[in-house]
């Protein structure tokens, strides 16, 4: 039986404050469940409202990439400088320590490989696995204009239902296949689509001219992908102008893991995305921590 003794009679009320009722802080998400909410708030960080996501899922259809053939070795030690991963569910099971307590962006779609038409995915991941991982979202690749486009904006659409049941946010990632066009035009196209079809934020590429109009467009947020390996001022610059364009964050893999120095490099990225640092500044920032870093390994 609880104690009832010396029970104090209840006086603080506070009736001069009002109940607070505030707005949540991501794009589009105000009308979103509690849990869903939450588990957006441990990918973009509540401060800045934006995130840097550091992907690693390229082994699904790739093998083991450059930069990637030991997740253990070369990728756990940049965990603490990004807010989340984007990873498959075996790569999270068998290196990422569980400590860990940022967002977890799990890839959800896969089947081809490199040597198969890509666009032919299926959903890869049950949801119940996903639970079991305490995922913050699910991550599922849609090739608008694609072979199998019909296919893989089902794959989306299934993951949405899922993840509505339980609380799970799906980001849309905008494929780009082979022989498709990078353009605003494309990528409004794409964005939309997977907004409109309910996935809570998308991922999609940095283009060069209008790219203001695919972010305005889009419902929810847009987190840039990073593509291929670029100088790393090149990249920063990439990062800097998506952010100035209204991108809510980042989703970075080669340009992280591919560079000649990624702590460096992932911490720079956290300065332009957070701090809004200007790409030369972030630039310095990258070549005074590359130094430090082989001084303190005597290199
Ligand atoms: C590639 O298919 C993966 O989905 C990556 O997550 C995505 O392309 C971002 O990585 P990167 O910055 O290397 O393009």
């Amino acid at each position: 039986m609880a104690d009832l003794d010396n029970v104090k009679d209840t006086k603080d009320y506070h009736f001069d404050i009002p109940a607070s009722n505030q707005a949540f802080f991501v794009k589009g998400a105000g009308a979103l469940d509690w849990g869903m909410q939450n588990r957006l708030a441990r990918i973009f960080n509540p401060k800045s409202g934006r995130t840097v996501m550091l992907a690693i899922d390229h082994g699904y259809f790739l093998g083991p990439t450059s930069g990637l053939e030991r997740v253990d070795v070369n990728i756990v030690p940049l965990v603490p400088y990004a807010d989340a991963l984007m990873l498959t569910r075996g790569i999270l099971r068998a290196t990422i320590p569980p400590a860990f307590t940022g967002g977890v962006v799990m890839r959800a779609s896969g089947g081809p490989s490199i040597r198969k038409e890509l666009s032919n995915e299926l959903l890869a991941v049950d949801i119940e696995d996903a639970i079991r991982m305490n995922v913050s979202a699910m991550a599922v690749q849609v090739y608008i204009g694609g072979e199998f486009e019909t296919q893989t904006v089902n794959n989306m659409t299934r993951m949405v239902d899922m993840g509505n049941r339980y609380g799970i946010p799906t980001l849309g990632v905008t494929a780009v296949g082979k022989d498709m066009v990078r353009d605003a035009q494309y990528f409004r196209l794409a964005t939309r689509i997977c907004a409109e079809l309910g996935a809570q934020f998308v991922k999609t590429y940095y283009v060069d001219k209008g790219f203001d109009t695919v972010i305005a467009s889009c419902p929810v947020p847009i987190v840039m992908a990073g593509g291929k390996k670029l100088p790393e001022l090149e990249a920063l610059t990439m990062a800097s102008r998506a952010i100035n364009e209204g991108a809510a964050g980042v989703d970075m893999g080669r340009n992280i893991f591919q560079s000649e120095a990624p702590a460096a490099m992932i911490q720079a990225v956290q300065a332009v995305v957070h701090e809004n640092m200007k790409p030369a500044q972030a630039f310095e920032l990258f070549q005074a921590l590359k130094r430090k870093q082989a001084a303190d390994l005597g290199v």
